[in-house]
């Protein structure tokens, strides 16, 4: 059975084939020049640039199968959540595509996506398991008593860590996307020359909070007349600032995750979104479960960022929900799991 996957959430446009969970190919064209210069994905310029690259990367990802949409037996497509301009690009070419060739279709969420591009990566994960979501819109953790089975227990009330990475590197003037430039120049920081903030919920919930680190930077910054990074030389502060801002948020995550650890039991934990590509959360994470006795998962690196295998993955698992032609078929902004 040959899946086609599209996704077009945010500002990747991404399409993919697998079989039996194989990934054929994975597609995926990033908007990041686009959106640089604004520090920040724009809605309306990121739904334009889909619709111009959407034909194509279509295309690339059956050439790249050796496919042809004549061999294609099941449509996976992002409905949400996401921005809902970017959102119907897909949507649309997934219904077009399938009442054209009587191919049935399937709406994915995006976040259970990124739940099972973990399993995909890895299958012999032991449930139950928590599962946690961090990326540039969501900072969610779930707990999986049985496959496809997910209980939300703890989400961000306001900044998704993404978003908070991102948000720190405008700051400084660093650039974006911000999460891999913190992550570099963390490298040569030192995590202890900055003392920031961690949250904490009053109602003892496992909600993760990170508005309070990105104003406790702000201050810092303007505090201590810290201009915007322009010469290398004159950079260590930026680097203090960036691995102290790293350290804070897995010292927030951890704890977090630790209450959630002691509270459900489960046997393993996975780490899976945009985020989890970076190094440090990695390292942190494989303490965490040698200090736990926890087997800790992430997906592959290039499952980590949005893509279309993922979904075309969960679209395979879902395949008993997909219709033939649904026109109704809509996006949803703020699309629940
Ligand atoms: O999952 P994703 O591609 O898109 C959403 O669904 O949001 O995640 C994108 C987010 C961005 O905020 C980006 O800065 C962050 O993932 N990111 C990182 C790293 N690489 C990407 N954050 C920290 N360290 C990284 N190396
Ligand atoms: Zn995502």
């Amino acid at each position: 059975m040959k899946v086609l996957g599209i996704e077009s959430s945010c500002d990747e446009t991404a399409a993919a084939v697998i079989e039996k969970g194989k990934v054929l190919s994975s597609v995926i064209s990033s908007q990041i020049d686009i959106h640089k210069k604004y520090g920040g994905v724009v809605p309306e310029l990121a739904s334009r640039a889909h619709v111009e690259n959407i034909d194509g990367v279509i295309n690339k990802a059956l050439e790249d199968a050796c496919t042809t949409l004549d061999n294609i037996d099941l449509i996976a497509v992002t409905q949400g959540p996401g921005l809902v301009g970017a959102l119907l690009v897909g949507l649309c070419a997934a219904k077009s595509i399938a009442w054209a060739k009587n191919i049935p279709l399937v709406p994915i969420n995006h976040i259970q996506g990124h739940l099972e591009s973990v399993f995909m990566s890895n299958s012999k994960i032991k449930l139950p398991s928590l599962n946690l979501v961090v990326s540039g819109g969501h900072t969610s953790l779930y707990y999986v008593e049985k496959r496809l089975d997910y209980r939300l227990i703890g989400q961000t009330r306001n900044d998704a860590v993404g978003e908070a990475f991102d948000k720190v590197s405008k700051i400084m003037g660093l650039g974006y996307p911000g999460g891999p430039i913190i992550e570099k120049f963390a490298l040569i920081g030192n995590e202890k020359a900055v003392k920031f903030p961690i949250s904490r919920m009053s109602d003892n919930s496992l909600d993760f909070s990170f508005s309070g680190i990105k104003s406790a930077v702000v201050r810092y910054v303007e505090n201590n007349n810290i201009p915007l990074y322009k010469n290398k030389k004159e950079s260590q502060v930026y680097h203090d600032i960036s691995a102290s801002f790293q350290k804070t948020v897995l010292d927030d995550i951890l704890e977090k995750c630790e209450r959630a650890v002691r509270e459900y039991n489960p046997y393993s934990f996975c780490v899976s979104g945009g985020v989890s590509v970076n190094s440090y959360l990695r390292s942190r994470f494989s303490v965490f479960g040698d200090k736990k006795g926890l087997n800790i998962y992430f997906p592959e690196k290039e499952l980590t960022t949005d893509n279309a295998a993922m979904i075309a993955y969960t679209g395979y698992l879902k395949r008993n929900e997909a219709k033939t032609v649904n026109f109704k078929l809509n996006a949803y902004a703020n699309l629940k799991l």
